[in-house]
Order: structure tokens, then C-alpha cells, then sequence
């Protein structure tokens, strides 16, 4: 049977999971909503750059709620539980990579009635948070025992993170490191990590800890291009953010990233390390485990401005969870509720059925 898709806003994560929906043996892609006035109205294939593919954009949320459709991968810039609500109740299942990780039992009773009504499940999942940051650690504490320690990280340099606003307006670069000190950064940022942190102390079973973030800035002592302008001298151009789960003095769980905008012209003199751009995963019990992943990271900045494959894991995750999800019973089902959710074959190399 073929899963009928919806595709909500079309982004870098939007138009990866178009691309990978149209790919994917089980679905079908049945609807796109879009944000900006002038895709409303298009085929779908022509948003992404490729060939028409008979799927018309609408900018109507209505219409969107209208359609018989199995699932839906949300991810505009800004996550609105009104909207999430509205396509769970219309009987939609929801993906998403904005949030909905592990949510707190506060937000999750926001969205339980819609799900119910709906006889839907939402599923909140992605890379960082929602991949490396929980569901990495946990699968490598698996081959481990008596673990007291697990971690994720990313190492990125974002200047071909092609989303000027999140950048600038949400992660706070080119603002003055007062500015970003004394804004909410950590809060909005630490939604997403924070509920990676709790999954991981709640799935590993350790006592109650306490959940410390910290931020470190490093400022431009040049300028700097990135995808909104220029980061002039002073200004934010390096981030360091750890959300640390604290037991009697030891971390015992410790997510985050360090996102710089280049390694040349930052005060302190950061730089990624030896390793370079990457994700990291530990593991300390017995026995311990390291893991660096790459190929997340473009290899230049142009083709990461295009397509930046830290992005399309995103999208990657959000579509090959839509056969899960949809088979699920209806709530908000995390990764530990869910089954081994994994990609599938090249159509080329596909096993055909009869
Ligand atoms: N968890 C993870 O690992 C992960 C990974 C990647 C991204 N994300 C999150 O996923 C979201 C999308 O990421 P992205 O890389 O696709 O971002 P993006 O390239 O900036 O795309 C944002 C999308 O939102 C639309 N949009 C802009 N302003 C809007 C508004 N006011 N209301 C509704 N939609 C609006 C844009 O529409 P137009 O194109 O029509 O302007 C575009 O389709 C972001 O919130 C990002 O933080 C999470």
C-alpha cells in the first residue's frame, strides 16, 4: 500500500524530503504547502528544480487540511502547535523536525486531544537534535554496559547554512556577544537539546540530574561573509552550547555543538580540530565507544549553500519515519517508542515485486 505524503513548506529540509519522497518505494508525494506567495500555484517540480511532477504547491492551509493524505513533513521556519494540531485532527500524521523529540508531559498534553481525535501520531525527528544528540548515543550504549557517560556532538562551520534567518535571528549570529548573552538563545535553542538529554538519562535509567547549559561566543576579528551579509569585527561568529546532565558533580550526559563561521578570523582562535567538520557520538562504560560520523558537511561552501547535506539528513530521517509512524498508534511516539526505522534501497537496486 502507498502512503499519501504532504510536504509543508519547502525549505532545505522541504525540498530534500520532496526529492526523497518522490524515491521512496512506499509513498506518494499527494500535496505541498508553501509559505512564500510566488510558489503558490507551481508544480511542486519546478520548486525543487527538477522536471514537473503533477503535485501543485498551495499556500492554503485549508486546502491542505482538506486532502486525503496519510502524512505530513512539517518543517517551516517557525513550528505553530495550532497548525500541528489542526493537520493531526484532519487525520494526518505529523513529522517533524522542529521539535515533539521527547516533549514534556506539559507540551505533549497540548497536541494528545488532536492525535486522538484524529486517531494520528506525531513524531519529532531530525539530526541535531533529534539523531546524533539521542538516538546515536543510546544505539551505541547498546553494545555497552554500566555506561556512566554518553554524548553527541556537531562540529560545523555554517557559513553554507543557506538559512539566514535562523541564523541570524535564532542562533544570534552578527548580533554583540551582550546582545546574545542577555537574549533567549539558550531557552529556544536548549528546547530541542533538552529533550535529547532527558531521553537519554530516562532510556539509560540514571538518577535524577540536573540540566546545565552554557554558551561560549567567539566574536569576528575581520569580516566574515555568511548567508545573511557580513559579520563585522566584534560580532558573534563562533558558538559553543552544551546542554551537561549533572549527577552528584559528574556529567553523565552531554549534548551540543560547536558552530563556528569559519576558523580563520575568530577571537578566541577556535577552530574544529584535526577532525574537522563532524559529528560526534561517546560512549563511556565497558566497553566505551567513539564515533565520528562524516560525510554530513559539504565539501565547499557553494555546494553546502545549494544542498547541505547536514539539512538533507533531516529531510532523510523525517521521510524514511513516515511507514512507522503511520503504522503507530495514535500519540506523540518517540524513537524509544518506535521500531527500527531505517532508509531504503536505490529504485535501481530495489527488489521488485511482482
Ligand atoms: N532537528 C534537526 O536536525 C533539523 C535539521 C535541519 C533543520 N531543522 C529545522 O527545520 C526547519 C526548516 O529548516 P530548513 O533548513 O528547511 O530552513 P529554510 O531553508 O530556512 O526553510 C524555511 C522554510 O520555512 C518557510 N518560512 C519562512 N518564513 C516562514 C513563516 N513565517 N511561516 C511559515 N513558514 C515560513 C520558508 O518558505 P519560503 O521558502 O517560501 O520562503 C521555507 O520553506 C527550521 O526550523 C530548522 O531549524 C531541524
Amino acid at each position: 500500500m502507498t502512503l499519501r505524503v504532504v510536504q509543508w513548506a519547502t525549505g532545505g529540509v522541504g525540498k530534500a524530503a520532496i526529492e526523497m519522497i518522490l524515491k521512496h518505494p512506499e509513498l506518494e508525494l499527494v500535496g505541498c504547502w508553501v509559505h512564500s506567495p510566488d510558489k503558490d500555484g507551481r508544480d511542486v517540480g519546478e520548486i525543487i528544480g527538477t522536471g514537473p511532477v503533477g503535485v501543485t504547491a498551495t499556500s492554503s492551509v485549508e486546502e491542505i487540511l482538506a486532502l486525503e493524505a496519510d502524512a505530513v513533513i512539517y518543517a517551516p521556519a517557525f513550528s505553530r502547535t495550532r497548525e500541528i494540531a489542526a493537520l493531526l485532527r484532519s487525520g494526518k500524521n505529523v513529522i517533524t523536525p522542529l521539535n515533539w523529540f521527547y516533549p514534556m508531559p506539559e507540551d505533549a498534553a497540548r497536541v494528545r486531544d488532536a492525535c486522538l481525535e484524529g486517531g494520528t501520531t506525531l513524531h519529532g525527528t531530525g539530526v541535531d537534535p533529534g539523531g546524533a544528540t539521542d538516538l546515536h548515543p543510546l544505539m551505541f550504549a547498546a553494545l555497552s554496559s554500566a555506561v556512566t557517560f554518553v554524548r553527541g556532538e556537531e562540529f560545523s562551520d555554517l557559513r553554507d547554512y543557506n538559512t539566514p534567518e535562523v541564523l541570524h535571528d535564532v542562533m544570534g549570529f552578527g548580533h554583540s556577544p551582550e546582545y546574545v548573552r542577555d537574549s533567549p538563545l539558550l531557552e529556544r535553542i536548549g528546547h530541542g537539546y533538552t529533550q535529547s538529554v532527558r531521553m537519554c538519562l530516562d532510556a539509560l535509567g540514571f538518577a535524577d540530574a540536573e540540566i546545565r547549559p552554557t554558551l561560549d561566543l567567539a566574536v569576528a576579528t575581520a569580516p566574515i561573509d555568511c548567508p545573511f551579509g557580513t559579520i563585522e569585527p566584534g560580532q558573534v561568529a563562533g558558538e559553543r552550547l552544551h546542554w551537561d546532565a549533572v549527577i552528584d558533580g559528574e556529567v553523565v550526559v552531554r549534548v551540543g555543538a560547536t558552530w563556528l563561521m569559519g576558523e580563520e578570523n575568530l577571537d578566541p582562535a577556535w577552530t574544529l580540530g584535526p577532525g574537522g567538520q563532524r559529528f560526534e557520538v561517546e560512549v563511556q562504560g565497558d566497553p566505551p565507544a567513539f564515533v565520528t560520523i562524516h560525510g554530513w558537511h559539504a565539501k565547499t561552501i557553494e555546494e553546502g549553500l545549494v544542498r547541505n547535506p547536514g539539512v538533507v539528513v533531516a529531510s532523510a530521517h523525517c521521510v524514511n519515519s513516515v511507514p512507522y509512524v503511520c503504522a503507530a498508534e495514535p500519540g506523540i511516539k518517540t524513537y524509544l517508542d518506535l521500531p527500527l526505522i531505517t532508509g531504503r534501497a536505490h529504485p535501481d537496486l530495489a527488489r521488485k515485486h511482482p
